[in-house]
């Protein structure tokens, strides 16, 4: 019966027990509420109901009665904010090393990008049992990643990065969405996300001949001439890039800030929005003159000056399921 007519969606991601467990508790309280106020409606008209030669006597009032029923819902409703709270937490935040994939959404299609350089458009396939962290933009308007079987929704914004995380554990092909109106195709903005048996995703990842996104930033890093200020070996005109993701960076206003995609991607486009301390703003904006998908690939490089040497086993997957 379950079959033809299923109460949830898949459950595919290790989010999906924690958010449906939640979920069911908020139903079963509201229905047994629900039980107890009409049963309790109903006995009272009942009991209470009017008879000749009665009368009704005012009460004034009871202390006991009164934090009774004050105290056990506020209880209630600590157990519901408590246990929201750490589906919330573990929903955001996303576990250290999780395969990275860049997501650019547009005017209607989700456009993807793995580490190792592989693209992709309204598909995504991820290998099971990995932890899969999305870094996401958009080209435009506010849109919104959602794929009900893993419980997540993100909503997916223009000009800044938001990050969404899953734990795929089960193989299949699961409904993406877009969960945010925007504009005539909104309905049409789906795809799907495939999740693969690790061996199976290898193959997959083995057809095509992709460079990874970091050496493509490393490119395009070159060609725009970035690599004549921010050198490797010397100082430059401007900060050694070395090391610097994820770590606090000393402002020239004396402010400390941490250096995470959207520290970089503002670096990138307003230069002068963040002066590294010492440095003088002599950058040029880069606003107009690159796509997102570009920046993906810059900050991919930038990245990857800060972890292990050699970029095509850094965060990517290829990498992590090739271990047993
Ligand atoms: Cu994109 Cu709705």
């Amino acid at each position: 019966m379950f079959q033809s007519m299923p109460l949830w969606p898949a459950r595919a991601s290790t989010l999906a027990n924690d958010v449906d467990a939640l979920y069911i508790f908020l139903i079963a309280v509201s229905a047994l509420m629900s039980v107890l106020i009409f049963t309790t409606v109903a006995f009272f008209a009942v009991r209470y109901r009017h008879r000749k030669g009665q009368h009704a006597e005012p009460i004034e009032g009871s202390h006991a009665l009164e934090i009774t029923w004050s105290v056990i819902p506020f209880c209630v409703f600590m157990v519901f904010f408590a246990w929201g709270a750490k589906v919330y937490f573990s929903e955001r935040k996303p576990p250290q090393d999780s395969a990275e994939i860049y997501t650019v959404a547009k005017q209607w299609m989700w456009k993807f990008e793995h580490m190792e350089g592989q693209r992709e458009i309204n598909e995504l396939h991820v290998p099971l049992g990995r932890d899969v962290k999305m870094i996401m933009t958009s080209q435009d308007v506010i849109h919104s990643f959602y794929v009900p079987a893993f419980r997540i929704k993100q909503d997916v914004l223009p000009g800044r990065y938001t990050v969404a995380w899953f734990h795929p554990t089960r193989a299949g092909t699961y409904h993406l969405f877009c969960a945010e109106y925007c504009g005539t195709s909104h309905s049409g903005m789906v795809g799907s996300v495939i999740v693969m048996e690790p061996k199976d995703y290898e193959a997959w990842m083995g057809g095509g001949g992709s460079q990874p996104l970091s050496v493509t930033g490393e490119l395009l890093f070159n060609q725009l001439g970035c690599a004549t200020c921010h050198r490797k070996e010397t100082q430059g005109r401007g900060p050694s890039l070395i090391g610097i993701y994820n770590r606090p960076v000393l402002l020239e206003d004396g402010r400390t800030v941490i250096a995470d995609e959207d520290y970089i991607r503002e670096s990138i486009l307003q230069p002068a929005a963040k002066i590294v301390s010492g440095f003088k703003p002599v950058m040029p904006t880069f606003q107009g003159q690159i796509s997102d998908e570009q920046l993906n690939a810059l900050i991919a490089y930038v990245k990857s000056l800060s972890g292990p040497a050699s970029p095509s086993v850094g965060k990517g997957m290829a990498a992590a399921t090739a271990q047993p």
